[in-house]
């Protein structure tokens, strides 16, 4: 059509939407353009300004590498990864979950473990810690058989992919659970860091004058074939940054009390469907990187 006027623009896209063969594809689409356009016209948004906007989005993709993903950071900067963690988990948000955000360190390829194995491999001073998981359904029943991905940052605040000095893997294993739905595992302690600033979300954090720190937590990602397949984490209690995580992560659910050696932990897995989640990398950085 041709624009008379402002208004015509939004009528414009959305009049295109009818060619879109996929219904869920068209739905997301449409809400998009409507969305974008109000913000638009709600922040009277400037050219500069929508020059800068540019430059930051093309920026997210000029930041993301195979051992890095800035749009998943972004994500978390933004509240929007565990907002839709929690709109797709716990009964459709209305029950608390120890579903939480996948976040931008998961790498496939962790090393199968036995339980009660140490996922540490290779020099890690720090703390030592204990995990005993547990995995149940809706109704505290046992899920044997589920495989259980971990892995967490050093007591320094590193994960072995950012940290050429850390062997490949490091801190990082797959279990399955046993008949009365236990895992359990060794390791270090890991430590609360700063995510990284460098690329857009880093600039983000700056406008608000925003800390970059996440407080100390375990990454787990759980599925068994015929549950609904969680990403979680537990976090420290102890934590100064458990209240202002960089990333929105942190919920009543998912802490934990890391002041003794020994942590125990449940998680509920809810009945659906078992599915594996994209790695948000792919390599570990190298020492030049
Ligand atoms: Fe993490």
């Amino acid at each position: 059509m041709i624009i008379e006027k402002q208004e015509d623009v939004t009528e414009a896209v959305l009049g295109e939407m009818h060619r879109t063969p996929d219904a869920r594809t068209k739905e997301l689409l449409a809400a998009l353009v409507k969305h974008v356009h109000a913000f638009v016209r709600e922040t009277r948004m400037t050219e500069q300004e929508f020059q800068a906007a540019i430059g930051h989005i093309n920026a997210i993709g000029q930041h993301t590498t195979p051992s890095h993903n800035e749009a998943m950071l972004l994500a978390g900067a933004l509240g929007v990864s565990n907002l839709i963690c929690l709109l797709n988990n716990g009964s459709h948000g209305t029950r608390p979950t120890q579903a939480n955000n996948l976040g931008p360190f998961f790498r496939d390829g962790a090393p199968p473990c036995r339980n009660g194995d140490s996922l540490v491999r290779s020099e890690t001073p720090g703390p030592r810690l204990e995990f005993h998981g547990r995995v149940e359904d809706a109704n505290g029943r046992p899920i044997a058989g589920a495989e259980v991905e971990v892995w967490h940052s050093s007591p320094i605040g590193l994960y072995e992919n950012q940290d050429p000095s850390q062997a490949e893997m490091n801190l990082r294993g797959r279990f399955t659970t046993e008949v009365d739905g236990s895992f359990s595992f060794r390791s270090v302690k890991p430590a609360g860091y700063p995510v990284p600033t460098d690329g857009p979300a880093g600039t983000l954090l700056a406008a608000q004058k925003r800390h970059n720190m996440r407080p100390a937590h375990l990454h787990f990602l759980i599925t068994k074939p015929g549950y609904k397949t969680i990403a979680s984490q537990v976090y420290d209690a102890a934590d100064p940054h458990l209240e202002t995580d960089s990333q929105f992560g942190v919920t009543r659910a998912l802490i934990a009390d890391f002041s003794a050696e020994r942590v125990e932990f449940t998680f509920v897995l809810e009945q659906g469907e078992s599915w594996r989640p994209k790695p948000p990398i792919s390599a570990k950085a190298t020492a030049s990187a």
